[in-house]
């Protein structure tokens, strides 16, 4: 986004802003609790821009800001905006009215207009870029806050999304992953008027010249449909990486968590999957100690751990969030416990990452290189799967796509060489 637009320069630091805009997270506690902690941190900087005689507005803005909106103004009096994630397109305006009258804003509204026709087009700022196609949440789940901060589902239409799509491509990015709370519950409308499919959004996205690779995220077992999995046949640009989060290997806990799917549908995916395209890597995200979550219920996400072999997974402790049918429901588990089981479940987890990544070495891949290493000319980019990879070899630039061949593998990324010169350079 362009900060030019609204009359600021980017710092790098908060000492002497003019303005200071915290995003936040509601998804857990500890995720929600930063933000006090942030704000904290912010109250002597603030009293010093006063004393300077200068103002610096803060402002409060995404989930936390949706979901405790007046009570946040209440209990921080250094906090002059709160904007939810609906209303961030009208933040330049908050911020002009707090200015303006030396007063304090708050928009936490679902405002009719989508925010995304009002926000200036994106440009790429590196060789991966993320494109939001897909907001808001209809499954309540019985543990997750994101149906009420983010509200009902909405998809762009495809036309606005294949226009930012080219204009992170002339901007530089190389590859795109598609953004959603719930991806492929995409259906927005198309060019012919008629919803598209995830699947059809990605092979029209996959024309774009440039662009040589495609993902998305995160997507819902109930969402996925044949022709999403026919995208991993057919579709030369979409990476084979699909992350599939589960959240629990036991049935009884699925169904407490209103999950709409069981094991075996789960597992009858992957083998959907796996048959169309046998490389495909799934990552997944997991939560331990759902309330009524018994040790058989943890076994059972632990061999679904050992049947799948995940790639990659997050892993979270149960965090009972305000106003959800979880937090209310009889068994919640004490923190230790709690505790005791992600240990064992990241345990199980790390040890197929781990696999995953030491299958690969003396293998030859595709690495879009993303990002610099920390030794010097080291660069880091990342394989078809996702995984990170360090390489060094003159001449090599970010943005580059090279050949590299995998000569070992740590725990969290592997090493390579550059096999072959640079597939493509990246367009300044
Ligand atoms: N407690 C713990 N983890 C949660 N997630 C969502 N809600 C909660 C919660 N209340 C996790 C899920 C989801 C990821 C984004 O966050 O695993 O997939
Ligand atoms: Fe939350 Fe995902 Fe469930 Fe929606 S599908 S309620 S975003 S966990």
């Amino acid at each position: 986004m362009s900060w030019r637009l609204w009359g600021y320069d980017l710092i790098a630091r908060p000492e002497g802003a003019d303005l200071v805009i915290l995003n936040t997270c509601h998804i857990r506690e500890k995720a929600a609790e930063k933000v006090f902690s942030d704000l904290g941190r912010l109250r002597p900087l603030k009293a010093a821009r006063a004393e300077e005689g200068g103002r610096m507005v803060v402002a409060v803005a995404g989930c936390v800001a949706q979901a405790e909106g007046e009570a946040l103004m209440t209990r921080m009096s250094l906090v002059d905006v709160v904007v939810g994630p609906q209303a961030y397109h009208r933040l330049p305006e908050l911020i002009a009215r707090v200015e303006r009258a030396a007063g304090r804003a708050i928009d936490t509204s679902f405002p009719p207009e989508p925010k995304f026709d009002a926000l200036p087009q994106p440009t790429a700022d590196g060789p991966s870029a993320f494109l939001s196609v897909q907001e808001g949440c209809d499954k309540f789940c019985a543990y997750c806050v994101v149906p009420y901060t983010r509200g009902a589902e909405y998809s762009r239409p495809a036309s606005a999304v294949l226009t930012e799509a080219r204009s992170l491509v002339a901007s530089g990015a190389r590859e795109i992953t598609v953004l959603g709370q719930n991806v492929n519950a995409y259906h927005g409308e198309g060019p012919d008027g008629r919803p598209w499919s995830l699947a059809r959004l990605l092979d029209a996205l996959a024309e774009i010249p440039g662009l040589a690779r495609l993902r998305y995220t995160t997507s819902h077992p109930r969402d996925v449909s044949d022709d999403l999995i026919a995208a991993h046949r057919d579709n030369p640009v979409l990476m084979p990486f699909v992350h599939l989060p589960v959240q629990s290997g036991s049935d009884r806990v699925l169904q407490a968590m209103n999950r709409g799917h069981d094991r075996k549908t789960y597992l009858g995916l992957i083998e959907r999957f796996k048959a169309v395209r046998p490389d495909l890597a799934i990552a997944s995200d997991f939560i331990v100690g759902h309330p009524g979550e018994t040790e058989a219920d943890l076994l059972d996400t632990l061999s679904l751990i050992d049947a799948v072999g995940f790639v990659h997974s997050y892993a979270f402790k149960f965090s009972a969030r305000p106003g959800t049918p979880a937090a209310a429901l009889p068994g919640q588990l004490a923190d230790e416990e709690k505790s005791a089981r992600l240990a064992r479940v990241q345990e199980r987890l790390s040890v197929h990452q781990a696999a995953a990544l030491q299958a690969c070495v003396g293998q030859s891949v595709e690495v879009l290189v993303d990002r610099r290493g920390r030794h010097p000319g080291q660069l880091i980019g990342r394989t078809p799967m996702m995984q990170p990879v360090h390489v060094t070899h003159p001449g090599l630039e970010i943005g580059d796509l090279v050949r590299v061949r995998l000569v070992s593998a740590g725990p969290l990324s592997l090493a390579g060489e550059v096999e072959d010169p640079v597939l493509a350079r990246r367009r300044a």
